[in-house]
């Protein structure tokens, strides 16, 4: 996979305790950021988490280099609020770019408590595409689309979720993971139908504890914080303009993070 890694990290503590939709924050080095990354499935008889990551700056990056039998320094977790998993009937799962990967234990287990489960996942190109019969496994129906139309069908998960919240069938709840603006649009997409629609937000995080406030996200005109409050809002709540704003406000410092260290490390590549 191009710029998709899947980590399987031993961390006992962790498996252990661990819900669908909660997260780790990681620290690769004593002078590494911290990021939140989703646990997109665990062992817990192994004693291990797994994480898949898309490299999207300085610390995906300098990840993504790590090879099999390093160490992360700091790896914190079970955090965050799990997904409400319940019986609702049927639920759209839907997963774009690490969100594939996010939503498979949720889909898994809402289809545990009974649920139907349709799981629609996206990927710009085929290329991109992963983890197509983990999902399958734990759906009753997937639907596959890609950008460029080189695999199953072309477009984008809110065309796909329009035809099927307005194809007739009842839909009792969509669960969304994937980049902001995506989550966006599906909750825009159910909100005409009274779909209730939950996102799981990806606002930058700091300590993922409640405590720097970094996190902070407006959902029914309430000040919540994403790591101890969610991350799973009802996406027909939540203030998708801060959001957006509030998740690029440090845009410069992460371009010049890493053209500064990839000009440090230009051998490695
Ligand atoms: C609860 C939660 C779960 C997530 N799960 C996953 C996952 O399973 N896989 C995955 O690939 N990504 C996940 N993300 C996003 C991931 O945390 C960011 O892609 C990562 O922090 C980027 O760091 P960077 O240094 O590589 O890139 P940077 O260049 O620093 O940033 C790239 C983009 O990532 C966002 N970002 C930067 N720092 C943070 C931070 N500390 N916290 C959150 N967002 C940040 C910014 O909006 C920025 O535009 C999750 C985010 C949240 C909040
Ligand atoms: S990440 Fe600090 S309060 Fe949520």
């Amino acid at each position: 996979m191009p710029n998709i890694h899947l980590f399987r990290v031993e961390a006992p503590a962790v498996a252990k305790k661990v819900q669908p939709g909660e997260f780790v924050v990681i620290r690769i080095d004593e002078k590494g950021e911290r990021i939140p990354l989703t646990i997109a499935d665990w062992d817990k008889e192994e004693g291990s988490v797994t994480i898949v990551f898309m490299e999207a700056g300085t610390t995906t990056r300098r990840l993504a280099l790590l090879e099999a039998g390093d160490s992360i320094t700091n790896l914190v977790g079970p955090l965050g609020l799990p997904a409400h998993i319940a019986r609702f009937g049927t639920v759209v799962c839907v997963g774009g770019c690490y969100g594939i990967a996010s939503i498979m234990p949720i889909a898994r287990a809402m289809r545990g408590a009974g649920n139907k489960v349709i799981s629609v996942i996206e990927a710009r190109s085929k290329n991109l595409l992963f983890w197509e019969e983990r999902l399958r496994s734990v759906s009753d129906q997937l639907i596959i689309t890609t950008g460029d139309g080189s695999y199953a069908a072309k477009g984008w998960i809110p065309q796909q979720l329009e035809e099927i919240v307005g194809g007739g069938d009842k839909v009792d709840l969509v669960i969304a993971i994937g980049c902001t603006y995506m989550m966006m649009l599906c909750a825009e997409v159910t909100r005409p139908f009274g779909i209730k629609t939950m996102v799981h937000l990806n606002p930058i995080m700091v300590d993922g504890t409640g405590m720097c406030g970094c996190c902070r996200v407006s959902v029914g005109g309430e000040t919540k914080f994403a790591c101890v409050d969610g991350p799973e809002f009802d996406g027909h709540q939540v203030d998708w303009d801060l959001l957006l704003a509030r998740r690029s406000i440090y845009l410069d410092e992460e371009i010049h993070s890493l053209q500064g260290w990839e000009c440090q490390n230009w051998y490695k590549f």
